[in-house]
């Protein structure tokens, strides 16, 4: 077990970090005040039950190896949720112009949706932790989504964690709907966009409104 923790505590530190990294983008956004293409921002090291699991699917040895850490580039995984779409590209380009990441493989689920009906991007980095031992290179990956990809794919994992992947047809039916839905919510979302934008805006300058009255009323005591 000390080994497996030993052998996962980068990924630990990697996660932390790139949470923070990631996350500080959307502030940056917010003080130019555009429209931020970053909504949230979710990480994980894999479980390692699924690590398992994956070494069985993908017949590797269970041990903490240089093999499993080149088999499996999702130890390591953030998620960045969007608004829109086209979002999407801009944080994905945002991403490739970084110096603290190097970007090794990139999949894109939204061009090529797959057959189960998921759609997102993917990206996979080469990220450098700072060990007492010097610096170890992880692989980690980032998927890029709208909240309405992320929505579906939440689902759709935890039905097929329920029926161990294999979907009564009916259900199988109905995801394939609901993917399609989700597909139309982000068409209409993008149609409406510049609408959406407005009011976000002008939502976000009333706050500011209304906290600078608050304040100068002498509602705020430091
Ligand atoms: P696995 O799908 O994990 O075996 O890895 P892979 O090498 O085939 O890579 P792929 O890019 O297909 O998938 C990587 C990750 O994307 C998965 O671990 C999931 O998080 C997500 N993913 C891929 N396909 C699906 C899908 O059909 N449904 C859901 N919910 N998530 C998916
Ligand atoms: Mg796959």
């Amino acid at each position: 077990m000390r080994q497996w923790d030993c052998f996962l505590e980068p990924y630990k530190q990697a996660v932390d970090e790139l949470k923070v990294k990631l996350k500080g983008l959307r502030a940056q956004y917010d003080l130019e005040d555009v429209h931020r293409p970053v909504e949230f921002v979710t990480g994980r090291v894999k479980p390692l039950a699924s690590i398992y699991d994956k070494t069985l699917e993908k017949g590797i040895p269970f041990e903490p190896s240089a093999e499993l850490a080149a088999e499996l580039p999702d130890i390591a995984g953030l998620r960045m949720m969007c608004q829109f779409v086209d979002d999407i590209e801009t944080v994905v380009e945002t991403l490739r112009q970084r110096k603290d990441i190097e970007v090794v493989e990139e999949r894109n689920y939204i061009a090529n949706t797959k057959p189960s009906g998921y759609r997102s991007y993917h990206m996979i980095i080469k990220y450098p932790v700072q060990t007492i031992h010097g610096e170890k290179t992880i692989l980690a990956e980032i998927q890029i989504r709208t909240l309405a990809m992320n929505f579906w794919a939440s689902i759709e994992h935890s039905l097929n964690y329920k029926y161990k992947g294999a979907l009564p047809e009916e259900i199988h039916h109905r995801l394939i709907r609901a993917a399609e839905a989700a597909f139309r919510l982000d068409e209409e979302m993008s149609l409406i966009r510049n609408e959406i934008q407005d009011a976000q805006q002008y939502f976000s300058a009333h706050k500011e409104t209304s906290k600078r009255n608050y304040n100068q009323s002498g509602g705020h005591k430091e």
